[in-house]
């Protein structure tokens, strides 16, 4: 059978490149920075263009489609997932490591339909890599098909997670209690790309092992959650729950064996994972 949203996938992957061509240009301009919620929640004029150009050429095509956008919702638009066809878009992933010209920045782009992510896209764009998903489909990085880590002991993994954009003192204190508990497992390493997106797509990639975060937002992590799945990996809440995109928390990890549950469900037992908020 025909697949509905292939033609949707087509146009996002096309635009995904598009606004990374536009992203890359503007690394070599002025980047003028503004700031959101706090002193270090960046955002750039190259943020809300790209945002534009990403929702007018969707707009033009699939005008019945519906949007949640950061940079739209950072201007005063909801941010409420319905059972509409509905694009979940960050026109950059890594704002900050844009403004520093840190390598790793992505459009990320994830699609839902009864509020279940059809297709993803990530577009590593200083990079040039391009990961998608399609559900039930598989995940490919520039065409090529992602396996998540076989490794199965926490002991020997990699753990990607990132410090948010709260200077909070008691949030900062429960970020780094997390992380003394993680490392001190012990883990292999604790590392971070500075975009949510990328770290899902390392974690699809096979070269870590877990990614959690709390505090991120469903732009963040909606392309990216797919891929990780369509990668044969799993997503669950902190605490090791379901998964919920709206919630801010999240934990994507290699696979569900008993051992690689650990993270989530020590946080029942040991309080690995600190709230942040
Ligand atoms: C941020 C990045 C960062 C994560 C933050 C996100 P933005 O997205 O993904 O890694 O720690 O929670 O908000 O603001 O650069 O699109």
């Amino acid at each position: 059978m025909a697949d509905v949203w292939q033609s949707s996938m087509d146009h996002a992957v096309a635009v995904a490149r598009k606004a990374g061509e536009m992203v890359r240009g503007a690394l070599k301009d002025d980047r003028t920075v503004m700031t959101k919620s706090s002193a270090v929640d960046l955002v750039t004029q190259t943020d809300q263009k790209v945002e534009q150009l990403i929702i007018q050429s969707v707009k033009e095509k699939f005008p019945t489609h519906r949007f949640i956008g950061e940079e739209s919702v950072a201007a005063g638009e909801s941010c409420n997932l319905t059972d509409d066809p509905t694009w979940i878009i960050d026109p950059i992933d890594g704002t900050t490591n844009f403004v520093h010209a840190f390598p790793f920045v992505a459009v990320s782009i994830g699609f839902s339909v009864n509020k279940q992510v059809e297709f993803g896209v990530v577009y590593s764009c200083l990079e040039d890599k391009m990961f998608t998903a399609r559900r039930g489909r598989g995940a490919f990085c520039n065409g090529e098909p992602l396996q998540v880590s076989e490794q199965t002991d926490i002991h020997q993994a990699i753990v990607a997670t990132e410090f948010g954009s709260s200077r909070d003192p008691v949030a900062v204190d429960h970020i780094f209690r997390s992380l003394r508990n993680i490392l001190c497992l012990p883990v292999h390493g604790v590392r971070g790309a500075g975009t949510a997106a990328i770290n899902m797509c390392l974690v699809a990639s096979g070269c870590v092992e877990v990614y959690y975060e709390i505090g991120i937002h469903v732009w963040d992590v909606a392309a990216g959650s797919l891929i990780v799945s369509e990668a044969g990996g799993v997503l669950m809440d902190v605490d090791g729950g379901d998964v919920d995109l709206m919630s801010r928390r999240i934990v994507a990890a290699q696979r569900t064996s008993n051992r690689q549950r650990s993270i989530a469900e020590d946080r029942q037992r040991d309080q690995v994972l600190q709230p942040a908020e």
